[in-house]
């Protein structure tokens, strides 16, 4: 990565909290990310996992136990540097709105340009918060007392008052998480919309894993205070490189494997499911216990008998044990040999409990995870895939 390019650098953070003054909590153990101007990066993980601790210390809400954070090449936390939040090139909006209900929307906006020291004539003043706040589509209401907005309206004037000083980096927490599931969809639309037009640099903390693949440049994959893994939405969702992450993000198809044969197309893998072919990871051996994962929407299903399998395909002949409607898809549980897959359809295309069904699997669709797989009952030898 280009040097001239990068807005922040974390180096290994660490925070801890002391608990009942006793032996102290880490919250964050040791997090390194790196990014670059204009870009959407997005800490996802579990409650607790320590997304906002995270954000708060690059806030200068928190101050951490050790490591460095550089804003565009500055040092504002390391050895003997805290630079306090104020000095900080930052905007932020929290989840609760935070707004000024004394104030009006045209007030709450142009608050930061009163207080930071610099001097600007009120037309200047005018000028600019006229601006924000059009693009944040609030010019009609300036003049409301901030209290006679909606809950969409109150997120965006949060949204206005973090970006009229221009910042940096915009920091972004739950912003959406207090609006309701259609106005949370709209709004994460517009949110990224104008994350990009603006070009501004955001970290963005959310537990929403469709927040994060829609809105996001990358996403770091946190659990228990850690980047488990970092990668576009893409690669988070199509190669998740651990247990944790294929299960945290979407929904996963998770089974236990041991490597037994080498094909000419590609690995075979015996699972409770059968005998799968699936991509391996340079380095694989025959026996090896692996933890294989494919998504219900890579399963094709078919409900009167296919021929042959197609080259780079596994076919499994398995029950529907049960078919729950989503509306735009089904999910059906689907007993094979002794696993329970996941396989989602369209609704016109489902099958009924009981039917049996024939399940396609194709190898790109079934990668193989980083964690050990649980070992195998010794099983008398599965028929081969074919
Ligand atoms: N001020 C504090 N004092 C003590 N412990 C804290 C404090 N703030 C956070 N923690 C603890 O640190 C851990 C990380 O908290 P953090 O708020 O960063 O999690 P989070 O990932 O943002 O979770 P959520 O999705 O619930 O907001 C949690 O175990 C939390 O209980
Ligand atoms: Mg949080």
């Amino acid at each position: 990565m280009d040097t001239t390019t990068i807005c922040l650098d974390v180096r290994d953070l660490v925070k801890d909290y002391p608990v009942d003054g006793a032996s102290d909590h880490r919250a964050v153990g040791g997090v390194s990310l790196t990014i670059a101007e204009g870009e959407m990066y997005t800490l996802l993980g579990p409650s607790g996992c320590g997304k906002s601790t995270t954000l708060r210390c690059v806030a200068g809400l928190e101050q951490p136990d050790s490591g460095r954070i550089e804003l565009a090449g500055v040092p504002v936390v390391d050895q003997g540097v805290h630079v306090p939040t104020e000095r900080r090139d930052i905007g932020m909006v929290f989840q609760s709105y935070a707004i000024w209900p004394h104030m009006s929307v045209f007030e709450n906006v142009a608050f930061p340009l009163r207080v930071d020291g610099r001097r600007r004539t009120k037309k200047e003043v005018r000028r600019r918060v006229e601006e924000v706040l059009g693009t944040v589509r609030l010019a009609d209401v300036a003049s409301r007392s901030a209290t006679q907005l909606s809950g969409g309206q109150q997120q965006r004037l949060a949204l206005a008052r973090a970006l009229i000083r221009e910042p940096r980096l915009l920091l972004l927490d739950e912003p959406l998480s207090n609006l309701d599931a259609r106005l949370r969809d709209q709004m994460r639309v517009e949110l990224r919309d104008l994350q990009r037009r603006l070009n501004v640099t955001a970290l963005f903390v959310t537990h929403d894993q469709a927040e994060a693949l829609s809105m996001s440049s990358r996403i770091a994959v946190m659990d228990q205070g850690r980047v488990v893994q970092e990668g576009t939405p893409r690669e988070i969702y199509q190669r998740p490189a651990t247990r944790f992450v294929a299960d945290f993000v979407g929904t996963a198809n998770l089974l236990d494997a041991e490597v037994v044969e080498r094909a000419a197309d590609g690995w075979l893998l015996r699972t409770a499911a059968g005998v799968v072919r699936a991509s391996c990871p340079d380095g694989t051996r025959v026996g090896d216990q692996v933890t294989m994962t494919f998504r219900p929407e890579d399963i094709r299903m078919h409900l009167s008998p296919p021929g042959a399998a197609a080259t780079g395909t596994t076919m499994l002949a398995g029950t529907v044990d049960r078919v729950d409607f989503f509306g735009e898809s089904v999910e059906c549980q689907v007993s094979c040999g002794a696993a329970v897959l996941l396989v989602h359809r369209h609704p016109q295309a489902a099958p009924q409990e009981g039917d049996t069904v024939h399940i396609e699997l194709a190898a790109e669709g079934c990668a193989v995870l980083t964690d050990r797989g649980a070992r195998l009952p010794a099983a008398a030898p599965v028929a081969k895939a074919g």
